[in-house]
């Protein structure tokens, strides 16, 4: 008789890490559906992840603030676990719409964590951020640094987590792994899913690919007057396949972990901005012009993650380094030039 697969809930899962944690999920052997409402994704995402894990997923549109949305599809199976990415993530934007930001990414995890608590879904997965550390921290950053966000966006995801974690504290068959991400960036090998913010991106490598591409004229430098070798920020990029596959390495552990466990996930090395410039002008045999401008407020000079506790307790580890984030950045940039605007 067949087996059947555990089915996993992936919110924002046709958003840039949610689609590459889509691939790594159905790659070992997980049943997915995906819940988006597409506020900042496409719904072609599907048929690319799809294609890649030569597997269908079911997509599921809707919100995760919508507690009749989530009721039916509660009951449409019994999900194994739920691998939560639904959010917005712009740290400008938080600041100009904190309440906006509260009620998407504070109230619409609240609402998903009553909805699988009334369905008796126990485990979860969920994308928190390294900006929940304090400025007065020195790198490396543990899992045991002080936090103290500076902005709305990260105050939301310390919020969640302490929900989360009171939660599972006050429910004994609850399991949940907080992964805290350091910077994101490079895209799928295919070259067929990446980053594809709408509009004027606000991280790093989607702007320095644009500036390569020729679409946007320079890269502003917000600082070089910080204490690092070149004076430029210096932050852990870890390749977004990696970061996938950390999340599978979560999920499986899940049951052998504490009831509430949180994991850096970063390489544990940093590089500076002109780091990744002038990579990303070997990887793409483009140049890349830039200029310096003064320092925003809250960048700190260096961030990087101590991510020893993944190494040991998941046997993770970010093997892709700087060059390979560049080069698969480059493809995908490529790739998505070549479609129409709209796909
Ligand atoms: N990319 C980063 O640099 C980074 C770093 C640390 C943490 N994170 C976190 O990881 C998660 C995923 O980030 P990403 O870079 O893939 O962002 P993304 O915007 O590409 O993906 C988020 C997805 O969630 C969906 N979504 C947003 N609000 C929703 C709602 N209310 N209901 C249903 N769907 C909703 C969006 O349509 C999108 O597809 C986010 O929670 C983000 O805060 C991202």
């Amino acid at each position: 008789m067949p087996s059947i697969s555990p089915a996993i809930l992936v919110t924002g899962g046709t958003g840039y890490i949610g689609s590459h944690a889509c691939v790594e999920l159905l790659a070992a052997g997980y049943a997915i559906h995906v819940l988006d409402n597409l506020c900042n994704s496409r719904r072609s995402v599907q048929g690319r992840i799809e294609r890649i894990a030569g597997k269908a997923i079911t997509l599921h549109e809707g919100d995760i603030r919508d507690r009749a949305f989530l009721k039916d599809l509660f009951a449409v199976r019994r999900f194994d676990a739920v691998v939560h990415f639904a959010g917005l993530k712009a740290v400008g934007e938080s600041v100009e719409k904190p309440e906006l930001y509260f009620d998407n990414n504070v109230r619409g995890s609240g609402m998903l964590l009553a909805a699988m608590q009334e369905a008796g879904v126990r485990r979860m997965v969920f994308s928190s951020s390294a900006t929940v550390y304090g400025e007065t921290n020195t790198p490396p950053f543990t899992e045991d640094a002080a936090t103290g966000p500076v902005n709305p966006y990260g105050q939301n995801k310390l919020a969640v987590e302490q929900m989360l974690a009171d939660h599972a504290r006050r429910h004994e068959d609850w399991r949940v792994a907080l992964l805290r991400y350091f910077n994101p960036v490079g895209a799928h090998e295919s070259g067929l899913i990446g980053e594809d913010p709408n509009g004027i991106p606000n991280n790093l490598m989607p702007y320095v690919s644009l500036v390569a591409a020729g679409r946007l004229k320079e890269l502003s430098v917000f600082g070089n007057d910080f204490e690092t070798a070149d004076g430029t920020g210096v932050r852990d990029y870890v390749h977004v396949a990696d970061l996938a596959a950390g999340h599978v390495a979560a999920l499986n552990a899940l049951d052998r972990l504490p009831p509430v466990r949180i994991f850096n996930l970063g390489t544990g090395r940093g590089y500076s901005v002109l780091d990744v410039v002038k990579e990303f002008e070997r990887a793409s045999g483009r140049a890349v012009p830039y200029r310096i401008a003064p320092r925003r407020p809250g960048d700190v000079a260096v961030s990087y993650a101590d991510a020893a506790r993944a190494a040991r307790e998941l046997d993770w580890r970010a093997g892709r380094g700087l060059a390979t984030m560049c080069r698969d950045a480059w493809r995908w940039q490529q790739w998505r030039a070549a479609q129409p605007a709209e796909l």
